[in-house]
């Protein structure tokens, strides 16, 4: 009998296949570039160049940032924190399909309980779903302490001091606007109770790891100071900041 496991996935699966192809298509035009010579040959390999460097050097910098993502734990690390409070109340905004979220809701003591929105948005190439999360928190066991819902980060669905701990996991460069970002950072110190603990995982820009693996699609990201600032700039205290290969980790408090 098959067993269902969860889907967690690759978020751009499709981008990143995409890419791929597109990628292969210019080492396949290089190769015959190189083998025909002469000046088609030559126009061939610079095509062939060009398709490798902007498509196949990202697709796979997208698929070895989602396996970074997915294997690995150093972002519930820091939530250790969670021992210390009696029946700590956890927000996870932008949890897609819970990839981060369970395994938050894993580590609850008794008495914790998580929270996860996320505005789904049905155009989105990464596939995430409502639906996805709540089966992937059923085959998780951690139904009964997490509870999922749409909703966004520049508009919480929630009352002030709501929360111990929020979480953003590669959330905040999908929020484009500068605005919207000030204001998904005013809205979750809102949510937060006093001296809430937030984290906030994001690529940065300048490290080297992301810039070996993504190429050219590292302009994307922000490098580690604006963030940095952003965070501190709505009344934060930055306590900690580690960097896991090219992807930032922050641990914040509200002042
Ligand atoms: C790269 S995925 C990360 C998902 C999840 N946090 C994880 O670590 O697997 C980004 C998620 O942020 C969500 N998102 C984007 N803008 C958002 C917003 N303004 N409010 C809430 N979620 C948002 C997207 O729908 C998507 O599910």
């Amino acid at each position: 009998m098959n067993e269902e496991k969860p889907k967690y996935g690759w978020y751009v699966k499709n981008l990143i296949l995409t890419f791929i192809l597109v990628g292969l298509f210019g080492l396949t035009a290089f190769i015959i570039g190189l083998i025909l010579l002469g000046m088609l040959g030559v126009i061939l390999s610079i095509i062939g160049i060009a398709l490798m460097v902007l498509f196949l050097w990202p697709g796979i910098g997208l698929a070895t940032m989602n396996i970074i993502l997915g294997k690995d734990d150093s972002e519930v690390r820091g939530m250790d924190i969670l021992t210390k409070i009696q029946s700590p109340r956890v927000l996870d905004i932008g949890c897609g399909t819970g990839r981060t979220a369970i395994k938050i809701a894993k580590s609850l003591p008794k008495g914790g309980q998580l929270n996860g929105i996320d505005i789904y948005n049905v155009n989105a190439i990464s596939g995430n779903s409502l639906a996805t999360v709540n089966r992937n928190a059923e085959l998780e066991g951690v139904s009964d302490k997490s509870t999922f819902q749409f909703g966004s980060a520049t508009e919480i669905p929630f009352e002030d001091n709501e929360f111990h701990i929020v979480n953003l996991s590669s959330v905040l460069h999908e929020v484009h606007d500068y605005e919207d970002k000030e204001r998904a950072m005013k809205e979750i110190h809102r949510v937060l109770k006093p001296k809430g603990i937030l984290f906030v995982g994001e690529w940065n820009r300048y490290s080297w790891q992301l810039i070996l693996y993504s190429g050219i699609c590292c302009i994307v990201f922000k490098r580690k100071k604006f963030w940095d600032d952003l965070i501190r700039k709505q009344g934060f205290t930055i306590l900690n900041y580690e960097n896991l290969v090219g992807y930032g980790l922050f641990t914040a408090q509200k002042k």
